[in-house]
């Protein structure tokens, strides 16, 4: 059987296999691409991730997927859909969300697989509104909201529930989207 989810032009959005957790643990131990979250992540951590989502998109049929290169088969990050994993200031709402290894940045490949996943989203999981959210500072995921669609709520910014308070992360935007 098979374990792709999505596929777009030049991408491939699948279940996670044990190859990724290498190069997952690898971008998730790079400063630059945990720059906007509380701090890096150990392998554990990273391990961690993959047995949850992978074990979301075994039950649900979605989840935060892991990406991959048509062309190359090479493993890019993640792009998915997942319910927020707490209560925001937003209506509940399914979100889309991206992880990419720094490499693989500057190629619109983020953007191509989360229009793929808003598709999906509309039409194969009935959803009419999608929501995404990111620290302030984080202006590369602020451009990738835009570039699919998605609108700045202007009184939506809100303090993450599970980041410090003190940190200079902590203030979140929030970006939504009707399908
Ligand atoms: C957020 C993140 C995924 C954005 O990556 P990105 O490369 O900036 O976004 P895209 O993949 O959509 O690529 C867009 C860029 O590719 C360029 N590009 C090149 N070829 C392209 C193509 N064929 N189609 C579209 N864009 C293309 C665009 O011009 C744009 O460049 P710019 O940023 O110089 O304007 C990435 O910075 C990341 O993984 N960050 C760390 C994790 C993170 O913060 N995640 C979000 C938490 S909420």
């Amino acid at each position: 059987m098979t374990d792709v989810l999505l596929t777009t032009e030049r991408l491939i959005l699948r279940q996670w296999r044990e190859e990724d957790r290498a190069p997952w643990a690898a971008m998730n131990a790079d400063p630059e691409v945990m720059r906007h979250f509380p701090g890096t992540q150990s392998r554990a951590e990273s391990d961690d991730f993959i047995d949850r989502r992978a074990a979301e998109i075994a039950s649900e049929g979605y989840g935060f997927f892991a990406l991959e290169e048509k062309s190359s088969g090479e493993f890019l990050g993640m792009t998915g859909l997942t319910w927020p994993g707490f209560e925001g200031p937003f209506k509940p709402a399914m979100e889309v969300g991206w992880r990419l290894a720094r490499a693989h940045w500057g190629k619109g490949f983020a953007s191509e697989a989360a229009s793929a996943c808003l598709i999906f989203a509309k039409e194969a999981l009935s959803q009419q509104e999608i929501i995404s959210f990111t620290a302030a500072s984080n202006t590369r995921s602020m451009a990738v909201m835009e570039r699919i669609g998605m609108t700045r709520v202007e009184d939506g910014n809100f303090m993450h529930p599970k980041v410090d308070p003190a940190s200079p992360i902590a203030l979140h935007v929030l970006y939504r989207i009707n399908l």
